[in-house]
Parts: C-alpha cells; sequence; structure tokens
C-alpha cells in the first residue's frame, strides 16, 4: 500500500534539493572570508561542494556555478530568467546603466550599436592600429632596456589597451587623458565590488571621505567622455567611430535619440570593460611567459620562423598556434573577469538542486578554470593543453624541441574553434573567460587579436625577465590584478644578443 507523504517527508525533500555547502548564519555568513581571500575560498568551495555550492553571504542566499551543465544552464538554455542583480549595483556607479548592466529591451537597443564595431573580419583589417600602438610602446621601453631599470609593466599594459581602444573605437587617442583616468580607475576597481563595509553602506549623503573620493572619481569619468563627446559634435572626432554611432542612434520602440547621460554610460562601458580588463591580460601573459623560460623559447622559436623578427598581420596569426595556445593558457590560469554575478527572477532547478526566485547565482570563472577534475595540475602555466593535437599528452611534459610544442598543420581557423580556444572534446564550459550566451563579452575578438599582436611584437623585440624578490599574486578586484605589480627587467631578444655587431 502506498503511504501517504508527511510534513516531514516534504522537509526532506526540501533538503535533498538544496545544493551542499557551507554552515553559517544568515548574517554572519561567507561575507567576511570573501573579502580576506576571495580566490581561495571560491576554488575551496568548488573543490569541497562540486559544481553547484550553496552558501550565505551576509544576509542573501547565495549559489556558486561551476559544474559545465549548470553555467550552460545559467548563461545560455535559460538565460532568460537570470539578470545583473543586485551584486551589479556597485557597477552602476561607475558605468551607469549601459550595454553591461542593463537587460531587457535596454540592453537590446545597445548590443546592436556596438555590434558593428566588433565584427571579427573588420577588425583584422585594421590590425595595423593596434601594431602601430604597440610599436609606439616598444619604442618607449628603449631607455629601460638600455639601462636596465626595471619597469612595472602594469600601468604600461594599461596605456597600451586604451590607446587600442581610442584608436580602434573612440576616433581619439585615450592615451592622452591617461593621467586623469587612471587613478579614477584604480579606485572605481575596489568600490564597484559590494563588500558590506559601512562605508559602502552608509547613504550617499553622508559626507565621508570615501565618499568624496567616490563623487570625485565619478565626475573625472563623466567629464573625460563628455569631452569626446562634445569633440564629436563639433564635428571634431572621427565619423566612424562608436561616438558618432551613439549620437546617430535611436531607441528601436520610441525613436528617440540616446541622452547625453546614456550615450555617456555606454562609452565609460567600453572604456571600463575594454582596456582594463585587456590590459591585464596583457600584464598576465607577459609575467608568465617571463616565468617561463621554457615557453618564452618555444614561442620565440615559432615567431623567428614564422616572422624572422617583422611585424605580425592579423594573418600571420593563423600561423602561429604556439602564440595562440600561450594567450588561451594565460586566460585561463588568469582569467581578468574572474567572476560574474546573476539573480534568478523565478525559481529554478541548477544542476539538480533549488535555486530560488530572488538569490543570487555566482559564475566563477577563476574557480572552474582551475578546477582539478578538468585541468591536469591546474596551477601549471602550460601552453600546450591548448594544442589541439596534443591534448592527450600529459599536460606537464613539453617535447624537448620546443617547435613541436604546437604543430601548425593543426591549427584552428573555423567560426567556433576561434570562438573560444578550449579543445574540442573539453566541454565548451570548462573554459570561458569571455563568459557565454547571448551576453557573451562583445570585444572578444578585438581583445584576442591584440593580446595576439602584441605579444608576438614585445617577445621578438624584448627578452623580459622577472625581478628577484618582487613576487605577484592575483587580487580579486573587479578585475584579477596581479598585486603588488609586475616587475620585469627588460633586456635585447636572444636574436639581438648573438648577432653580430654592425
Ligand atoms: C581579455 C579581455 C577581456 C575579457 C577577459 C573580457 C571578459 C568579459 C566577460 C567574461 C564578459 C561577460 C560578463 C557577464 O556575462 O556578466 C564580458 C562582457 C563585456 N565585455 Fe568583455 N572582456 C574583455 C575585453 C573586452 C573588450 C576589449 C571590450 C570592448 C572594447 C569588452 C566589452 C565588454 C562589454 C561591453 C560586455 C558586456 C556585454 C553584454 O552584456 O552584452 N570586453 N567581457
Amino acid at each position: 500500500m502506498k503511504r501517504r507523504a508527511t510534513t516531514g517527508d516534504v522537509v526532506e525533500e526540501r533538503r535533498a534539493e538544496q545544493a551542499p555547502g557551507p554552515v553559517g548564519s544568515v548574517l554572519f555568513g561567507a561575507l567576511s572570508s570573501f573579502r580576506k581571500d576571495t580566490l581561495r575560498l571560491l576554488t575551496e568551495l568548488q573543490r569541497e561542494y562540486g559544481g553547484v555550492a550553496r552558501m550565505k553571504m551576509g544576509p542573501y542566499l547565495v549559489h556558486q556555478v561551476t559544474a559545465p551543465e549548470a553555467v550552460r544552464h545559467i548563461l545560455q538554455d535559460n538565460a532568460r530568467n537570470y539578470v545583473r542583480g543586485r551584486f551589479y549595483r556597485g557597477f552602476n556607479l561607475f558605468f551607469g546603466r549601459g550595454m553591461l548592466t542593463t537587460d531587457g529591451a535596454e540592453w537590446r537597443t545597445r548590443r546592436a550599436v556596438g555590434r558593428p564595431f566588433f565584427h571579427r573580419a573588420g577588425l583584422r583589417a585594421r590590425s595595423d592600429v593596434i601594431t602601430g600602438t604597440v610599436e609606439e610602446l616598444l619604442a618607449s621601453w628603449e631607455p629601460s632596456a638600455r639601462s636596465g631599470e626595471p619597469v612595472d609593466i602594469t600601468d604600461d599594459m594599461m596605456r597600451l589597451a586604451m590607446g587600442v581602444l581610442g584608436r580602434m573605437l573612440f576616433g581619439v587617442d585615450l592615451r592622452r587623458y591617461a593621467d586623469r583616468l587612471l587613478p579614477a580607475v584604480r579606485f572605481s576597481l575596489k568600490a564597484m565590488i559590494i563588500t558590506g563595509e559601512v562605508e559602502q553602506l552608509l547613504p550617499r549623503w553622508v559626507p565621508t571621505s570615501y565618499q568624496r573620493s567616490l563623487k570625485r572619481h565619478q565626475r573625472t569619468l563623466n567629464d573625460v567622455m563628455d569631452e569626446i563627446i562634445d569633440l564629436h559634435r563639433r564635428g571634431e572626432g572621427s565619423p566612424d567611430s562608436v561616438v558618432t554611432a551613439l549620437l546617430k542612434a535611436t531607441h528601436g520602440a520610441t525613436g528617440e535619440p540616446f541622452t547625453q547621460r546614456q550615450i555617456r554610460a555606454e562609452l565609460k562601458t567600453l572604456f571600463l570593460a575594454g582596456h582594463e580588463t585587456t590590459g591585464c591580460a596583457l600584464t598576465w601573459t607577459l609575467y608568465a611567459i617571463a616565468r617561463h623560460e621554457d615557453v618564452r623559447r618555444a614561442l620565440d622559436a615559432e615567431l623567428t620562423e614564422v616572422l624572422g623578427g617583422r611585424v605580425p598581420t592579423a594573418e600571420d596569426l593563423d600561423d602561429l598556434p604556439y602564440l595562440r595556445a600561450v594567450v588561451d593558457e594565460s586566460l585561463r590560469l588568469y582569467p581578468p573577469i574572474w567572476l560574474f554575478p546573476r539573480d534568478a527572477i523565478a525559481d529554478d532547478r541548477v544542476g539538480g538542486y533549488h535555486v530560488p526566485a530572488g538569490s543570487t547565482v555566482l559564475v566563477p570563472v577563476y574557480a572552474a578554470h582551475h578546477n582539478p577534475a578538468v585541468w591536469d595540475n591546474p596551477e601549471a602555466f602550460v601552453p600546450e593543453r591548448f594544442c589541439p593535437a596534443q591534448t592527450a599528452r600529459p599536460a606537464n611534459s613539453r617535447p624537448a624541441n620546443s617547435l613541436s610544442a604546437c604543430p601548425r598543420s593543426t591549427t584552428d581557423t573555423d567560426a567556433d574553434a576561434e570562438t573560444e580556444g578550449a579543445p574540442r572534446q573539453r566541454d565548451r564550459y570548462d573554459y570561458f573567460p569571455f563568459g557565454g550566451g547571448a551576453r557573451k563579452c562583445i570585444g572578444m575578438d578585438l581583445a584576442l587579436l591584440e593580446l595576439r599582436l602584441a605579444v608576438a611584437m614585445v617577445v621578438q623585440r624584448y627578452r623580459l625577465e622577472l625581478v628577484p624578490g618582487h613576487p605577484v599574486s592575483p587580487t580579486a578586484l573587479v578585475s584579477l590584478r596581479p598585486q603588488p605589480g609586475v616587475l620585469l627587467r627588460i633586456g635585447p631578444a636572444d636574436r639581438d644578443r648573438t648577432a653580430p655587431s654592425a
């Protein structure tokens, strides 16, 4: 005979539907540990509780999602149920309501205005803008290369990314504003993360020094964007820039033009999302190459064979599989966007577990990219894992002949493979430095093009060496920043060391 369900059964069933996770009080949950050592906390949660972990962060119910099928569910299959939510409120302080922070129709209009600027073919056709900007950086390093004086490359990489972004999208050289913008960016990177610290929770009218700094830096970002917009309104900007497109854009439903505030929000979004991420990725990649002499030699050998010292074109990149693997591995080990949050609109089941409406879902790219169940020796920098033909080889066994590190014949150039660096036998959502689904990074192709061209040019011109006694660790601000910075000594490349003097 069938037994009737009792109240106890219902409670049991609810518990069974709950994802595993640490026990903590609603008010004194994981928030304090989150602040202290975020990356370790996220990776430990993943290792201890698996692909979907439930926890309380201060007052919030949060699920951390790293299982590839659950990530696909959130970003792609049931993406409509997930909005930017409470953790994005801090982003609004600096980005404004733009492509990154809005949802639904508001987002669609903004994404449609931006889309034409990010087509792969169009970007590749203008790759000389990127290589020209990198040339200027390489020339600026010459005095340091002569003197042997170490350079902290972090700000240089930010300026490089700013230079490229400005010329490719804004129709102006953003580096002319760098001295004003960089301090505002440094402040905003910390202030955007809602940590629950008292100074963040106080009402904005309370005149604390934090609020004064916040207003000052917000004003700087707004002022610079207004200057760029005004320049275009006066007809002094580029007719092909994203600024011109925004000045002409209208909202589909009403036919109304974008307001000054909306244009400014869009420009701040492209500026902040575009330069900081790419600058971080460039810094981490050069750091990783400097740390791994065998990788540097293998890369230099490939570059010498294909380019022989000349400036690369976008087409050359198809013949440089090891370069591509080095960049992909750097984005795995040091994903510049290490986490992205969403809030659930309605109740959902994720990876078999109940996720209630109104709760938060965190997708920590960093923890997924460091998952030992997916990646052999996940903390090691091993570009060979991204050589498609060699994925069966243990991750640590680099061949003695470094030129065979990534056979050229296996380079994938079809659209899908180019979308993400992960080899086919891995799940699409084992590796997702640029996110996924409709909200995937709009700037991915620009970032990858810039990273590959810049790294090829730097490694051909200079050998970068770490300065002993300057440890670097990843710090989880809005982006994954190397702290305290990356100090490198810039010396001549191998071919210039051995070349007979003129
Ligand atoms: C290595 C460099 C970059 C990385 C790792 C990166 C990563 C990401 C990720 C993970 C997202 C998705 C966030 C989410 O779903 O919540 C995203 C979105 C976005 N990225 Fe990037 N990004 C990079 C470069 C760029 C560049 C160069 C631009 C523009 C010039 C850009 C503009 C944007 C914008 C506007 C969005 C929001 C897109 C939307 O919601 O429709 N990013 N990026």
